[in-house]
């Protein structure tokens, strides 16, 4: 076939698994003629189908070297044919779902789902429950890997030597990883970010009601009078004084700064409002409302692309090799398609992130989570955990794992406490209110566990709705419940009609007084008066797994004896401290910027200095 020919056929076909890969339509195969009729009857993998139009080549060989972990190559063949993801983002939308449109950061890639040679997966079906369904796909099932699984290929990648030399090897391209490899870049070291998973961004891609931070400029401008001591005094209180002080300090101490340095990479962090366990409004997010990780990790993403930190995906770190002086000199890694190599480095940051959506895990150190669902994406299993206890770190407040306590069972995703903290109430099936809505989570939490069914509904106006775009997300999902009027709201739900209107009413009520008399509720930011009206069934879910790796104020990993390991960093929800026994909303982010930033730096100084 002359290449033309052959190039309009390919076209041809691109576009027909286009549509089959929509509609999962096999009677569009038959358009494109016998041979393929024959390969869609008879799927196994996408590869199989592929190699109708062409060989092996024209996937794999790459002009610039062989394949690698990333699969730049491989994901560009696919965009080529298939267009980019933001150009398919609006291609097979069904109820305002399309499975290419995401939150999902940096260089989402054709092969994080479809991946070849093996039964492709949708990797939102971590999370989300879909109709959609991918040709030849599997659904989404994932095992735990020890790190100490294939130990003969290990040893064999050890007794190899390094191959690679680098300054700073950073584990985990969550908000920690990435905030730490800017700094160290912007600190003069060489970095390399391993991230195991196919997409970056971690737990940091998915946060929603925002990140805290005092005395901020965006706080000034709406007029909100904060100070850092009341961020400390906030963070101790709802950590029940078991947070490392020193460490609360940097935190609420480097907060506005470290929203400034997002600001100064062009992040939006504008909007300021409301989370549990605040006594002010300090938790920002971008105009309107938007969710606060896929903002700030892609803001913090193209900051480490431009600085040129060079990133790999695929890529999960199973060991940290230490000299004979128990000091820090490199990794063990184990590539998509490399395997394992290691790589020689003067200092490590570990940002790995927790370990929620390890159930197994989670229970081992709270039974009572036994079979709960998780918020957490897939990678938050605690195979970084491992990897620094085997080096020797200590650790500390294991046993403290929050669970979030608006999750909606029927989505799958996690309801914002911005939602509250904007004006939702909180109701049981019998129409009534049970508890201060943005009281803390395990508060809030363990309230709702205590009702009929073990869940609740999250109630709100349309005034709330419009107040939060992140709210937009969630009845796009078609898991929101809605009724012109509360009685109609009721009826959909199946509480009784009369005692919704009645707790509606004195709700309203309260906020005119200004004073919540029922449940001392501190913010009443509006009335739920304006219809439509809105509820979502919600139950706690595994959140947050406040303890990890014991550091001191520089983010240098400790051990058991309280000696430092040197060369060995630190930061994030991969650390314990910060949080004490239970992490406040909108926290986390602000845990990760500064502690990321610190531990980048002085990760790199310490390169310097060896
Ligand atoms: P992560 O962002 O989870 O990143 C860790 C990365 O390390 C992951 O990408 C993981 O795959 C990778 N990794 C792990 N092990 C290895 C290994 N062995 N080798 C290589 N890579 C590895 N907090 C707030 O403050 N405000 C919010 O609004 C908010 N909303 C949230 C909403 C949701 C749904 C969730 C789940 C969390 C939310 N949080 C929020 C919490 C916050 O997002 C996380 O605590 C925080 O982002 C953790 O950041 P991190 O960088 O430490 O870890
Ligand atoms: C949320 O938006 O409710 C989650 C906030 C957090 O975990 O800090």
């Amino acid at each position: 076939m002359d290449s033309s020919l052959k190039r309009l056929f390919l076209l041809g076909l691109a576009f027909c698994s286009v549509l089959f890969v929509f509609w999962g339509c096999r009677e569009t195969a038959t358009m494109v003629g016998g041979q393929v009729e024959k390969a869609f009857q008879h799927p196994q993998v996408l590869a199989d189908f592929h190699q109708v139009s062409g060989s092996c080549k024209d996937c794999h060989i790459s002009k610039s070297g062989p394949i690698e972990d990333n699969l730049t190559h491989e994901n560009n063949q696919c965009v080529e044919c298939h267009a980019s993801l933001a150009k398919l983002a609006d291609v097979g939308v069904r109820g305002g779902v399309s499975p290419h449109r995401s939150h999902l950061i940096g260089a989402v890639a054709c092969t994080s789902c479809h991946l070849g040679h093996e039964k492709s997966v949708s990797y939102c079906d971590a999370c989300h429950s879909f109709e959609h369904q991918i040709p030849f796909a599997g659904k989404w099932e994932r095992t735990f890997v020890p790190i100490d699984t294939d130990m003969m290929a290990q040893e064999q990648a050890l007794a190899a030597g390094p191959r690679e030399t680098t300054d700073v090897v950073i584990v985990g391209a969550g908000g920690a990883g990435l905030s730490a490899a800017v700094s160290a870049r912007e600190a003069g070291a060489n970095v390399i970010l391993l991230e195991k998973e196919p997409i970056p961004g971690g737990n940091a891609k998915l946060a929603a009601g925002g990140m805290n931070a005092a005395e901020t400029k965006s706080q000034a401008a709406l007029g909100i009078t904060d100070e850092k001591q009341i961020m400390i005094d906030d963070t101790m209180k709802g950590g029940r004084n078991l947070n490392d002080l020193a460490l609360v300090k940097i935190l609420a101490g480097n907060s506005s700064d470290s929203v400034d340095w997002l600001t100064s990479m062009g992040a939006d962090l504008t909007d300021v409002g409301r989370m549990g366990g605040a006594s002010v409004n300090r938790s920002h997010r971008p105009t309107g409302g938007a969710g606060v990780g896929a903002h700030v990790t892609q803001v913090l993403w193209d900051s480490a692309v431009k600085r040129n930190v060079d990133i790999r995906l695929n890529s999960r770190v199973v060991r940290l090799l230490k000299d004979s002086a128990d000091n820090v000199t490199g990794v063990l890694v184990h590539g998509k398609v490399s395997g394992y190599y290691v790589i020689k480095a003067d200092a490590v940051v570990m940002a790995t992130g927790g370990f929620a959506k390890n159930n197994d895990r989670v229970a081992k150190y709270d039974p009572k989570l036994k079979g709960f669902k998780a918020t957490n994406h897939p990678g938050a299993v605690g195979d970084g955990l491992d990897v620094a206890l085997q080096a020797g770190v200590a650790t500390r407040d294991l046993e403290y794992i929050q669970a979030h306590p608006t999750y909606s069972p029927v989505g799958g995703v996690m309801i914002t406490e911005a939602v509250r903290g904007n004006g939702a109430i909180l109701i049981n099936r019998d129409g009534q209110r049970f508890v201060n809505e943005i009281t803390t989570r395990d508060k809030a939490a363990a309230a709702i566990l205590a009702q009929k069914g073990g869940s609740a509904y999250l109630i709100f106006d349309h005034s709330v709705r419009k107040s939060l775009k992140k709210i937009e997300g969630y009845i796009n999902l078609h898991f929101v419940r809605e009724g012109q009027s509360a009685a109609e709201l009721a009826v959909a739900i199946g509480v009784p009609a009369a005692e919704l209107e009645k707790t509606l009413a004195s709700y309203n009520r309260f906020k005119k007084a200004g004073k919540d008399e029922q449940f001392g509720r501190p913010n009443l930011p509006r009335e739920l008066a304006l219809a439509p009206f809105y509820a979502i069934e919600v139950t706690p879910a595994v959140h947050h797994t406040m303890g990890g790796i014991t550091i001191d104020s520089r983010t240098r990993a400790k051990t058991v004896n309280g000696k430092t390991i040197e060369g060995l960093y630190a930061a994030g929800e991969a650390t314990g401290g910060v949080h004490g026994a239970n992490r406040l909303g909108g926290n986390a982010i602000s845990d990760i910027v500064t502690f990321g930033r610190i531990a980048g730096f002085e990760a790199a100084q310490y390169a310097r200095q060896h």
